[in-house]
């Protein structure tokens, strides 16, 4: 449903309660990873009608939703994520912002949501950290999480496509995602519950993707892991992702592996960053289906050297074991290996803007 749409001008309601500045200093002292939200949230409204309309910048709040609006029921919903950096310099900038509204526009296809156009994606972001600027974080590590998400506010409870929608932005400040300092961390295999099936909508970033995640995550948790690994037990047990975020491979031999896009597998951001700047380093970079069998074989034979996890909210995290009731590959106290920690600190040297942007995948936002 691609809308033409002249360009939205977003009006800023200014809120009456902003959190105050020695509440704010105590927040970013310690930010964690999206328990805090900030003074604004960005909107644009849909109708079938009359396409997007009233974009605002309003006080953030609770959202008022008839109880029949069908993305409680049906799970009529998308999101996406990204995050501000603060320079050196005190101005702020955003990473591949229109990777993530082209994006946001696929997973609109498949939820049959309305496309948004680009701009009026940038522009919210634009609008809204303008306005949030001073919990851009400084400190290093930090930034801004940005979450955009598009519901059907429709209420009507037969089962069909909404005719009215909203898009929305909100923010959060982030340290890191799992918390502390970065380390190693272990994933649970899971053998019973899959991601995504075939012509499903494992290539979305949509909610209900997540939900099916949090039963086997919270088997990784009892297991001492922090994210669950999912694979196709249809297909030889290739690797799909974890739970939120895509995995890579290094090999002795410099190869760089993640699974190729099957259709079930989302489409990071970060992944697609690490696949150019391991290209960039002269590695051989191959996107190919990669089996659990291959990953406990190429640990035990030493052809595997690292494996990390990738995405907006883990940058690029080690991963030093998988296991479950049966077995554990790997080891969940090596160090961080040296490939997986130059890449991180390359893609957050750029996003920060300590490291040279060759791509031009930066985006001011203030
Ligand atoms: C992101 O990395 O932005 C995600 O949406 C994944 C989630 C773990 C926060």
């Amino acid at each position: 449903m691609t809308q033409s749409t002249t360009e939205l001008a977003f009006t800023t309601l200014p809120s009456q309660n902003l959190v105050s500045e020695a509440e704010l200093a105590v927040i970013l002292a310690n930010p964690g990873f999206g328990d805090h939200f900030t003074d604004y949230t960005a909107v644009i409204d849909w109708t079938k009608d009359g396409g997007w309309q009233n974009a605002r910048v309003e006080p953030y709040g609770p959202i008022a939703l008839d109880p029949a609006a069908s993305v409680l029921h049906y799970g009529q919903e998308i999101f996406e994520g990204l995050k501000a950096y603060r320079h050196a310099d005190g101005s702020v900038w955003t990473f591949r912002p229109e990777a993530n509204a082209a994006r946001l526009n696929r997973s609109a296809q498949r939820l049959a949501l309305p496309e948004l156009p680009e701009s009026a994606f940038i522009g919210a972001v634009e609008a809204l950290v303008q306005a949030d600027q001073r919990w851009v974080p400084d400190q290093d590590g930090e930034s801004l999480y940005l979450r955009p998400f598009m519901i059907a506010t429709e209420a009507f409870l037969g089962v069909r496509a909404a005719h009215a929608v909203s898009f929305r932005v909100i923010a959060s400040p982030a340290g890191n995602y799992f918390g502390g300092e970065l380390k190693p961390i272990s994933i649970w295999i899971s053998r019973n519950y899959a991601r995504a099936g075939r012509g499903g909508t494992g290539a979305a970033k949509c909610g209900g993707n997540y939900a099916a995640s949090l039963l086997p995550q919270l088997e990784a948790e009892a297991n001492g892991c922090k994210q669950v690994l999912f694979l196709d037990p249809t297909n030889d047990n290739a690797v799909e992702e974890l739970g939120g975020m895509n995995v890579f491979f290094v090999f002795k031999d410099g190869t760089l592996v993640t699974p190729e896009l099957s259709g079930s597998i989302l489409e990071g951001v970060t992944r697609s960053s690490v696949l150019q700047l391991g290209r960039d380093r002269g590695m051989n970079v191959v996107e190919r289906k990669i089996t659990l069998d291959e990953w406990r074989e190429g640990i035990a034979s030493g052809e595997i050297t690292e494996v990390f996890a990738c995405g907006t909210a883990a940058v690029i995290t080690p991963i030093g074991e998988i296991k479950d009731e049966q077995e554990s590959i790997g080891d969940p106290t090596a160090p961080a290996g040296e490939v997986s920690v130059s890449l991180r600190e390359e893609l957050l040297g750029i996003q920060t803007g300590t490291v040279e942007d060759r791509h031009g995948w930066l985006h001011r936002l203030a």
